[in-house]
Formats: C-alpha cells, structure tokens, sequence
C-alpha cells in the first residue's frame, strides 16, 4: 500500500495497492489517519460487489444503515444508493442526492465519523464532488468572528432538503413536515464543536442542514450564520472560493472522508448523464 499527497491540491491522498479484502489491521490503521489528517483518501483501482463494500465498512468501524429505507440497495441494505439509472424500468435508489452544502448525518444527535463513496457509473465529464474543510475554515476566520461563535449553538434540521418519496405524493405537505419533525427532531450542537480524532476546533455548520444559530441567551443570529456561511465559500456559486476542493474521481476510485471535518456538495449538471453512487456510512468512536 502507497500513500501519497494530490498532486496540485491541498487536501487529500492517493492510496494505491489497497486490497480490501485482504487488509491488515496496521493497513487499515494507516488509512485512517490519513483520512483523518489529510481528509480525503482516494482508494484506485477498486472491484468490489456490494457485500465486500459493507465488510471494507465494517472493517472500518460501526457501518449504519440509512433512517430512509428508500435509500437503501435492494441486497445490502446498508449500502445508500444514488441513482439516476432506472434497473429494468425500476428505480433503485434516490436521484439528485446532496446538491447542497452538507455533512452526513449533520441532522442527527450522532454523525458518521466516515464516509465511502464508490461510484458505479461514472459520468464523462462534470464529475466529480466539492468539498470544504470546516477545520481549515475556522481557523481562516477572522478573530472576531472566531470570538462571536464562542459560546453559540447551531440547529440543524433535514426538513429543507428532505426528499419527498414516490409515497408521498398527494399528502398534505403540513403532515409531511409533522412527520420529518417527529421522526427527526432538530438538532443542537455547539457552533464550533472539537474534532473527536484530531482535536481540531471544526466550525460545525451547513448551509442545507444549519437552520439557526443561537447566542448563549438563546436568541436567533441569522446575520452570524450568514457571515459564517460567506466567509467559509457556502454561499459562491462561483465554486471558486479558495476553501472550496473539487474532488474528481475515476472508475474503480473510491473515496473515504472525514464526515467529521468536511462539508460536501454533489456537482450536478442541468442535463445530467447517467450517475450512479454507492455509499457507506462508519461511526468509528
Ligand atoms: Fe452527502
């Protein structure tokens, strides 16, 4: 196993020689750190079906499967399906997912530690996934922004972007959002939380998923998330910010992320081309 800096870019490895199947414990260890100091490892020249992608997870830490059946792979429940290719006139899986700014599971009282996308079907050109890196971020920030999240709490919620599923078509919406609500409470994390791997100080908040921030007396901030949201590149549309990192892959690349640092955001086109993700998801605390 070789693992080596991107060339050209600030993030990331490239880790060749990489058997899953046959791993060592040292390997896997080493892999994890990399994905932990350098936040995204690329895996090349991956073949695996989708039972060996879940047992690479489970080697990886606790895999979860997603709250959303909908989502799931018909054989691996565990592996989260994103698709535009209908299978024999089905649709499997859930089209257009994450074209917003986000973490895993930000929405929920425990995000995953980490991610892994294998694509399947792998567009010609406009592939590929931004990412920022919100421990890099803050530390950019300017000290009195770093002074005015001390002390804050965000709210993070799926209602904005949560996908309506073929069953809910013709419910009223109200009992739509009374469900999502129920099913999936807002959640309340401090603005900027500690990094449980690196100890890094990571400001914790997206675009899709953040719907406030709170100061200590519990009164909304719209004005301090907006400025946070500007200064980290969230809100370029430009995808030229300097802390904004287009990861490009091939077939047979797989990546693993720190789910913990990074925020993320599909790149879909207007006339998208066949695309088709798989994804595991790992608690690794
Ligand atoms: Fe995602």
């Amino acid at each position: 196993m070789k693992i080596s800096p991107q060339d050209g870019k600030t993030l990331g490895v490239v880790v060749e020689g990489f058997d899953a199947n046959t791993a060592t414990a040292e390997e896997l260890a080493e892999l994890k750190k990399a994905v932990y100091t350098s936040k995204i490892a690329v895996l090349k020249n991956q073949h695996l079906d989708p039972e060996e992608f879940l047992a690479l997870g489970k080697k990886l830490g606790d895999v979860s499967e997603y709250y959303e059946p909908v989502y799931h792979h018909p054989k691996v429940k565990e592996v989260f399906v994103s698709s535009n290719v209908k299978e024999d006139g089905k649709q499997v899986g859930v089209p257009k997912t994450g074209k917003f700014w986000h973490s895993d599971y930000q929405f929920m009282p425990r995000p995953f530690d980490l991610t892994l996308i294998y694509p399947q079907v792998v567009p010609s050109k406009n592939r590929g996934t931004f990412f920022i890196n919100m421990a890099g971020a803050y530390e950019k920030l300017s000290e009195d922004l770093k002074l005015a999240v001390k002390g804050t709490t965000a709210t993070h919620s799926v209602l904005r972007y949560f996908k309506i599923r073929p069953d809910d078509v013709y419910r009223p919406i109200s009992e739509i959002i009374d469900e999502v609500n129920g099913k999936t409470p807002p959640v309340v994390s401090p603005t900027a939380v500690t990094h449980p791997h690196t100890g890094e100080t990571v400001l914790y908040i997206s675009e899709g998923f953040t719907m406030s921030i709170e100061d200590a007396d519990g009164v909304s901030r719209p004005d301090l998330l907006n400025e946070l949201l500007e200064a980290t590149g969230q809100l370029d549309r430009t995808y030229e910010h300097e802390n904004i990192h287009l990861q490009t892959f091939e077939k047979g690349d797989m990546l693993v992320w720190d789910n913990r640092s990074l925020i993320h955001r599909a790149l879909h086109t207007a006339t998208p081309e066949p695309a088709v993700s798989y994804r595991v998801t790992v608690y690794d605390d």
